[in-house]
């Protein structure tokens, strides 16, 4: 193998910067050129890719965000658009990719294969539904990034005794939620896989006032059944003791440098995913299992479900009295 490619894919996720770096670095050491495809899909699709130098890669393992940047793509779903990316591929030498993103990236990565390009996967994502590994890329910072927040409304609530409704990402999964509200100290979460019904949220919160409480939080992922919205116009019909605000996070959760978590995740998870493309694996995707760095066949990562553990619940359930 002489050449790769490498590119960031979906939604940006701390700590990408760093698994760019470790790709980068880890050819090179083996004399392997890598080029950077700009925009991910998109970017293969223009034939955006540059030859990358170990230069290319200084000072950015602290770095949020993407140096290769990332974008979402309907022509590369397309028989037509992957036919168009063989060849920019093809035009450029390239014999694998590393494809560092979400779940859609990955599936990306896997019509890359039925094309006949060898791909390995770099789980990264903020939301932490990737099936496969017990976290990906991003998940940590995120998570610190909520739980400053988290602390810092709490802070205000308590001075104002009220009651905070948070907002936090996870389009079809409540890890985020379900591990800052534990972290946190919510009173009330409510995730995609496991509804609260808004009877139960007020009844919840009109119980903490009640017993006492200064504040009370509930952490609502953004796929929950209900816009956080109507919540809070369903909770402010009721008399619960306390005032009610809503704080969105949104796209805070994106940014910033990544944790030494994630730093070394994406480290680990670089170095071994090209070493594994080099030696000639593919069709995979590589994941943290305990303390290892694993391989996961991409099928099994885009198509099974990564579930919460029923733990986590019943210590949320337990603690948020
Ligand atoms: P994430 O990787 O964060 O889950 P998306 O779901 O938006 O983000 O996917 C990122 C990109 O991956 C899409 O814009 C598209 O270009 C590509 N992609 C997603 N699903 C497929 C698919 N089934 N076939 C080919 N490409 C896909
Ligand atoms: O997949 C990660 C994620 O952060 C989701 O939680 C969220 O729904 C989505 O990306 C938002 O992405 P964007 O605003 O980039 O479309």
């Amino acid at each position: 193998m002489k050449r790769i490619a490498v590119m960031t894919s979906g939604g940006d996720a701390p700590g990408m910067n760093a698994a760019i770096r470790a790709v980068v670095r880890t050819a090179l050491h083996y004399k392997i050129e890598v080029y950077g495809i700009r925009q991910a899909y998109a970017g293969l699709l223009n034939g955006d890719m540059h030859l990358m130098t170990s230069r290319d890669v200084s000072g950015i393992l602290q770095k949020g965000g993407t140096i290769l940047q990332t974008a979402r793509n309907e022509e590369f779903k397309t028989a037509q658009g992957q036919r168009k990316a063989l060849r920019r591929l093809n035009e450029n030498g390239i014999e694998g990719v590393i494809v560092i993103g979400g779940d859609g990236s990955l599936r990306g990565a896997m019509a890359l294969e039925r094309i006949g390009i060898p791909v390995v996967g770099v789980p990264a994502s903020i939301d932490n539904d990737i099936y496969g590994t017990s976290m990906s890329i991003g998940v940590d910072t995120a998570l610190n990034t909520i739980l400053d927040a988290l602390d810092r409304l709490r802070d205000t609530a308590t001075s104002h005794n009220r009651a905070f409704l948070i907002e936090v990402m996870g389009r079809n999964c409540g890890y985020l939620a379900l591990m800052s509200g534990i972290l946190g100290g919510a009173e009330v979460v409510i995730t995609p896989e496991r509804s609260v019904a808004m009877e139960d949220v007020a009844a919840q919160m009109g119980d903490a006032y009640v017993r006492g409480k200064s504040h009370a939080i509930a952490v609502i992922a953004e796929g929950a059944p209900y816009k956080t919205t109507d919540l809070l116009t369903f909770l402010n019909s009721k008399n619960l003791g306390f005032e009610i605000r809503l704080t969105i996070l949104g796209h805070i959760q994106r940014g910033g440098n990544p944790t030494a978590f994630d730093r070394l995740l994406a480290t680990r998870m670089g170095v071994n995913a090209m070493e594994r493309l080099m030696s000639g694996e593919h069709h995979i995707m590589v994941g943290l299992n305990g303390r290892e760095i694993v391989s996961v066949p991409l099928e099994d990562a885009t198509s099974k479900e990564r579930e919460i553990s029923e733990d986590y619940y019943r210590m949320e359930h337990i603690l948020s009295r």
